[in-house]
């Protein structure tokens, strides 16, 4: 039996509002095989992001989120150390975020935040990691960014 990229079953998220709790995800089940490409379609605020979030653990402090079953590679990331599950986030599994212009640190350079993944989930040195970072600025058509500039000064072309 070929085991499953990604499973998951039963997975809630609920976040803690000055109104009471919100249930922004309830009990949805999916399972992705290698190699497969699964689309999840649904209207605005139906919880395709936030599900995605509490898959990776990128959840904000207010959300509460549960799940009977969460697998990457048959390995039990509800059980996993916080240290291991940073190993594969960002490297084995990883999530393109909607907003550009939200998705950067504003606190940090861009240089930093996208050299940083590359230093951490790789053995590149820093001079490489620079390298690796020219590449993909290149293959995204992402503005190369020069050392200093930090995200506000960054205008990505439209898709
Ligand atoms: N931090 C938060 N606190 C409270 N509610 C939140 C928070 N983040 C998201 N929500 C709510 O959770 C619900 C699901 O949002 P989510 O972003 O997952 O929707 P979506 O399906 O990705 O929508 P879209 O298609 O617009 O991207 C929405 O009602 C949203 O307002
Ligand atoms: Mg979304």
């Amino acid at each position: 039996m070929i085991m499953s990229l990604l499973e998951f079953s039963s997975l809630s998220v609920e976040f803690a509002t000055l109104n009471g709790g919100f249930k922004a995800v309830d009990n949805v089940s999916l399972t992705v095989d290698p190699g497969e490409i699964v689309a999840i379609v649904g209207e605005s605020g139906s919880g395709k992001s936030v599900s995605m979030l509490a898959v990776i653990g990128l959840l904000p402090w207010t959300a509460n989120s549960t799940a009977d079953k969460l697998e990457f590679q048959g390995r039990d990331m509800l059980k996993m150390r916080p240290r291991d599950k940073r190993k594969i986030i960002g490297k084995d599994i990883s999530m393109i975020f909607q907003e550009p212009t939200t998705s950067l640190n504003p606190c940090f350079t861009v240089d930093f935040q996208i050299t940083e993944t590359l230093k951490k989930h790789t053995d590149l040195s820093v001079r490489n990691a620079r390298t690796g970072r020219s590449s993909f600025c290149a293959w995204s058509a992402f503005p190369h960014p020069s050392a200093a500039s930090r995200p506000s000064r960054i205008s990505c072309p439209a898709a």
